[in-house]
């Protein structure tokens, strides 16, 4: 798949990492100088640019700006004109760090709102619930499982797609639905932050069940 981030910070570097050897790569961003040194760090064949030239190159094109630049980056990318029928991979986690409440778009999910604002775009949530260092896990395994990766979205061809990106993580993929299921996966990311941010393992809290124990 021809995969064109927005945005080089962590997030962009632990999945592009996974991704490198099996699909094309392109990092954009604001600044030029950030976007080939990460380019440069995943190798030879990765190009580098502006959010325009990244959003241009991808059939899949990765949000992973701040989650308040978002909108910025879209427009920066060339908004519908340029993301119109691309698959916008949302892994954003839109948590304000003075609460750790998910911050809602007049009662919809950041995903939604984005959807909304290029609508003919196909967003798909996903890699929100864990953080970057979980992805560069090689690979994300607990007690020896895989990790389960949630994702939601309303185009089937584009969940497809980033089913497979999952899989080359090292994840196994599980389709929770609609896009509107992301209104469930951005608070429950953050839950996982305040957690995390106030010294309490994750790890413990969600694994509610082991595997030779059967639900009720
Ligand atoms: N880190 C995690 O563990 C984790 C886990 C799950 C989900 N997420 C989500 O993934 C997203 C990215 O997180 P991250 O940890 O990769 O962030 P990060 O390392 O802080 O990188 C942020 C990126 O956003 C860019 N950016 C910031 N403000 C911008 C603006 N106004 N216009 C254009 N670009 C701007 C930065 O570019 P400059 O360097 O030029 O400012 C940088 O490329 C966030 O929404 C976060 O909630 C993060």
């Amino acid at each position: 798949m021809k995969i064109g981030f927005i945005g080089y910070g962590n997030m962009a570097e632990a999945l592009a990492s996974k991704w490198v050897e099996k699909h094309s790569l392109f990092i954009g961003g604001r600044n030029k100088e950030k976007a080939e040194s990460l380019a440069k760090k995943l190798g030879e064949s990765v190009g580098f640019g502006s959010e325009k030239e990244a959003a241009t190159f991808g059939e899949v094109v990765v949000l992973a700006t701040t989650h308040e630049a978002v909108f910025d980056a879209m427009e920066a990318a060339g908004g519908s004109d340029v993301l119109a029928g691309k698959v916008l991979l949302d892994i954003n986690n839109p948590v304000e760090l003075s609460d750790f409440l998910a911050k809602s778009y007049d009662g919809i999910s950041l995903s939604e709102a984005i959807a909304k604002a290029i609508p003919n775009a196909r967003v798909v949530k996903a890699f929100n619930m864990c953080q970057a260092k979980v992805w560069q896990m090689n690979p994300p395994k607990f007690d020896d499982r895989p990790l389960v990766v949630m994702y939601c979205g309303d185009d089937a061809q584009a969940k497809q797609q980033v089913a497979v990106l999952i899989e080359d993580v090292g994840c196994e993929a599980k389709d929770i639905g609609d896009l509107k299921y992301s209104r469930m996966l951005e608070p429950a990311a953050a839950i996982v932050i305040k957690l995390l941010f106030s010294g309490h393992s994750a790890y413990t809290v969600l694994n509610l069940i082991q595997p030779e124990v059967k639900a009720i």
